[in-house]
């Protein structure tokens, strides 16, 4: 599937998914939670949200952990993302991070991504998002 022809349902599903997912953030040092969905090319959705640390810099993003729970279900090698969903009930901007953008290119560096904008819901291609990312030809 493509994410050209993702439906308004599957869409609506997502973001339901990504705002569901923020009941399970552990943010207890920022107080920020962030909640992320991802759907792959089989038409599965995964969630994921922000798991802080006491070391802060360990933190991991939702978006990283939706990945994370997509790949430990499907087997990394089958993870394929059409598009990925974030949410926070904080005021956003909620951009997926720069590290976040290279780990979703890595299993979809055509995604669509929908995030909180300054102004409402933002919908970018990953590519656009992360013109230049790294990657390496796989052996
Ligand atoms: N955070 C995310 O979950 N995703 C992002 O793309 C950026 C930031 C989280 C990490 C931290 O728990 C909180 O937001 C504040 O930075």
């Amino acid at each position: 599937m493509h994410e050209a022809s993702m439906t308004a349902a599957k869409r609506r599903r997502l973001l339901q998914a990504a705002t569901s997912a923020l009941t399970k953030a552990y943010a207890p040092y920022s107080g920020i939670r962030v909640g992320a969905a991802v759907l792959t090319a089989e038409g599965r959705i995964f969630s994921g949200a922000n798991l802080e640390n006491a070391s802060y810099g360990l933190t991991l993003c939702a978006e990283r952990v939706a990945v994370a729970h997509a790949a430990a279900t499907l087997g990394g090698g089958n993870l394929r993302l059409v598009a990925v969903a974030v949410a926070s009930h904080h005021p956003g901007p909620f951009p997926p991070c720069g590290a976040c953008r290279q780990v979703l290119a890595e299993f979809g560096p055509q995604a669509l991504i929908l995030y909180p904008g300054e102004e409402g819901l933002e919908e970018r291609r990953l590519s656009d998002l992360l013109p230049e990312g790294f990657h390496l030809r796989p052996r």
